[in-house]
């Protein structure tokens, strides 16, 4: 069973704030932020916006794309680390689609490799039968959890949604051919978004557990907590070798690819990691400088932006590589 890429579609807030405006906010500059990161602008959900119905705009324009109806769905995997209900919300994309025949909808929480996973489950999902049309929806609002006072991070993310539509079809039409994917748990104080302590559970704690700990506090969650210099070392030294293993495993070689597209965290990791792999910087896409870091939004957003613009063809293998929190990383080489 193969299974292809048959629709994609992106949706950003209004909300625009450049460089220039978040200067006002943190001692920072435009120079100081694109030259470190090639950011320029974010998109941030203002208000009583929603991710939920920016996911659901991004998915209805992947299945208009692939001329899908949404009751022709058999699954929805909503990718997001930031769902606006901490039960999920992918079933609330179901809604917001209008799906009458209520396709299985779950969410995936993998930070900036979401997407990624998010793909490689939709394929396993084909392959292993019984599932025809997967909707894969990357879509965060990391700007709901950074730290507006941090200099250091809150500068590089913004908010978007981006989805594609996974297609069960003969082998022979296979767009997916080669994955690889990691987590490394030490890696997790590099990068977070933890629980805070103080309101941990103490009643569920056999340490320290009585009754007087009960009821528990109602729990929160710190800001994103970041070192930036060990997660660019991560992305740079992981990141190629993660592409190169899932070029091996798809019998392809570095030079089959016709369009890098790396998870957009900062020019100088796509950079670097392009250059390792001897991509040149013309087959390399990147939209950050107007998005910033969306988290598992900027894959799909990214290549949705490529497709309708014209630069990806049908028929081009694409090498995606997500890496971020967790620690998690991954690669798959897909072919538009
Ligand atoms: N404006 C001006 N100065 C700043 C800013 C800012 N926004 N931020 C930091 N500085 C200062 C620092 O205080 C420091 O000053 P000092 O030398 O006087 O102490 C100096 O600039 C250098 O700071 P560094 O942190 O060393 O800067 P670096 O070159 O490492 O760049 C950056 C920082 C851009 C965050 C970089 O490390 C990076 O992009 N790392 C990757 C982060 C990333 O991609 N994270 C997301 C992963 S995805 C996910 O899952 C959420």
């Amino acid at each position: 069973q193969g299974c292809k890429l048959v629709g994609c579609g992106s949706a950003v807030p209004s909300l625009q704030i450049s460089n220039d405006d978040l200067s006002k906010f943190v001692d920072t500059s435009d120079e100081w932020i694109s030259t470190r990161t090639g950011i320029r602008s974010r998109r941030v959900l203002s208000g009583k916006d929603s991710l939920t119905i920016l996911a659901a705009e991004a998915a209805r324009k992947a299945l208009e794309m692939a001329k899908v109806d949404p009751d022709d769905l058999d699954l929805i995997l909503m990718c997001t680390s930031t769902p606006e209900d901490l039960f999920g919300s992918a079933p609330q994309i179901q809604k917001q689609l209008g799906c009458k025949t209520n396709p299985l909808a779950y969410d995936i929480t993998a930070a900036c490799s979401g997407f990624v996973l998010g793909l490689i489950s939709a394929a396993s999902h084909i392959r292993g039968g019984g599932f025809k049309n997967v909707l894969v929806v990357g879509a965060d609002a990391l700007s709901r959890y950074v730290d507006w006072t941090d200099r250091g991070s809150c500068i590089l993310f913004g908010d978007a949604a981006g989805a594609v539509l996974v297609q069960a079809c003969n082998s022979d039409e296979d767009g997916l051919f080669g994955f690889d994917l990691h987590s490394d748990g030490n890696g997790q104080r590099h990068l977070n978004a933890s629980i805070k302590e103080n309101n941990s559970n103490n009643a569920l704690d056999s340490s320290s557990g009585s009754v007087s700990d009960f009821p528990p506090r109602q729990s929160s969650y710190s800001c994103i907590q970041m070192n930036g210099k060990e997660v660019f070392r991560f992305a740079v030294r992981y990141v190629p070798q993660s592409i190169e293993s899932a070029l091996q495993k798809a019998g392809l070689p570095a030079s089959s690819i016709d369009w890098l597209l790396l998870h957009q965290a900062n020019q100088r990791i796509i950079d670097a990691v392009a250059t390792r792999l001897e991509v040149p910087s013309e087959r390399v896409i990147s939209n950050l400088a107007n998005y910033g870091n969306t988290s598992a939004a900027s894959i799909p957003l990214a290549l949705d932006e490529a497709v309708r613009s014209g630069k990806v063809k049908a028929g081009q293998t694409i090498a995606a590589a997500g890496f971020g929190a967790g620690l998690t990383w991954g690669s798959a080489i897909i072919r538009w």
